[in-house]
């Protein structure tokens, strides 16, 4: 599916109040609503800062189904899910029938019958979590936890909310850098989308033209492009560095890791042009030496263990507002998010 196909209108990612249903994608969605998001996260941690635990999902059963590898967006949804009381389901795809040909549609209206509220989706084919929205039951929400090199609308609101928390700047009066492979990244689509939509004036792109997207040009004019690392991050105040996406290159994008680090790597000479508080991201899994020198990922100004952190807040939050009619009627998300 070509990704311009997948630009979703916005009634399917919301019901008929305006509330979140599915989470597929940034696009199309509101300012308010993303607010709510990354209020309703922030909500979920206390005074002194540690994240809660309530009962908002008792009796719901959160199935997780990934079709692809995942670390840390997998575990942190189990987690999330069981900080708010849910029953969490976690399929093994490798060991399922789909590997005996059973379609995904079959497999899903199975696992639907297990009495599934919510499904967390991963999959290889950007689309495929749009496709699975517009087939389940209507009590049913679908969460895109990555899909392709199209979307990754969580790690889009966990790097939100990890800005906000961490500069304490409001996102018109800050500039982002997020730098390397944003060709085949659906976490540089979904941070551009969800940084303009909140208002930031100053994204910066910094890649070779062998590592941008196809139609870059239209992300519009508050998206710039710097081929030259020094120029792109001079004085930032959020520097995203991103992994190569090997997986999705089909072919050679670059000369070397080695090279690429020569051009694009994070170290202690260029993020010293970066402004004095500027913080450093990375959605990981991390390569050391390829986007980014050790010193600096585990460096004072790195805030990237803290992204895993706030993951399960957003997470949390998104779980729980897919859920916001039958949680209103109970009158539990009000009590939480205000
Ligand atoms: C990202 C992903 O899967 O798109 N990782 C993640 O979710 N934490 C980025 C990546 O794999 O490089």
């Amino acid at each position: 599916m070509h990704l311009a196909a997948l630009h979703t209108p916005s009634q399917i990612q919301l019901n008929q109040d305006g509330h979140l249903k599915h989470f597929l994608t940034i696009d199309g969605l509101s300012k308010e609503t993303l607010t709510k998001i990354l209020d309703t996260a922030q909500s979920f941690f206390n005074d002194q800062n540690q994240l809660i635990t309530n009962n908002l999902l008792e009796g719901r059963t959160v199935m997780n189904l990934f079709f692809e590898n995942s670390t840390r967006t997998r575990t942190t949804f189990e987690a999330a899910a069981k900080r708010l009381s849910a029953n969490v389901l976690n399929i093994d795809i490798a060991r399922s029938s789909t590997s005996k040909g059973e379609t995904l549609r079959d497999t899903l209206w199975n696992l639907e019958a297990m009495a599934t509220d919510i499904f967390v989706v991963r999959h290889s084919s950007s689309g495929a979590a749009h496709f699975i929205a517009k087939d389940v039951c209507p009590h049913v929400a679908i969460i895109n936890a990555g899909d392709g090199r199209h979307a990754h609308p969580t790690q889009a609101m966990l790097d939100m909310l990890t800005i906000r928390r961490e500069t304490k700047k409001k996102f018109e009066e800050i500039s982002v850098a997020i730098i390397g492979d944003i060709k085949h990244s659906r976490v540089a689509r979904s941070d551009v989308a969800a940084l303009q939509t909140l208002g930031c004036k100053d994204i910066r792109v910094v890649a070779p033209n062998t590592l941008l997207p196809y139609g870059f040009e239209e992300y519009g004019e508050d998206v710039r492009l710097f081929n030259k690392m020094e120029d792109g991050i001079k004085d930032c105040d959020v520097i995203i560095t991103l992994r190569i996406q090997n997986e999705r290159i089909d072919s050679p994008a670059l000369s070397s890791q080695a090279e690429f680090y020569k051009m694009y790597g994070l170290n202690k000479e260029r993020l010293a042009l970066a402004k004095p508080d500027c913080i450093v991201m990375h959605p990981g899994p991390m390569n050391r030496g390829v986007e980014i020198d050790s010193s600096i990922a585990d460096g004072a100004q790195s805030v990237i263990l803290h992204q895993v952190t706030n993951g399960i807040a957003v997470r949390m939050a998104v779980l729980a507002l897919a859920m916001q009619g039958q949680l209103q009627e109970k009158g539990l998300l009000e009590a939480i998010a205000g």
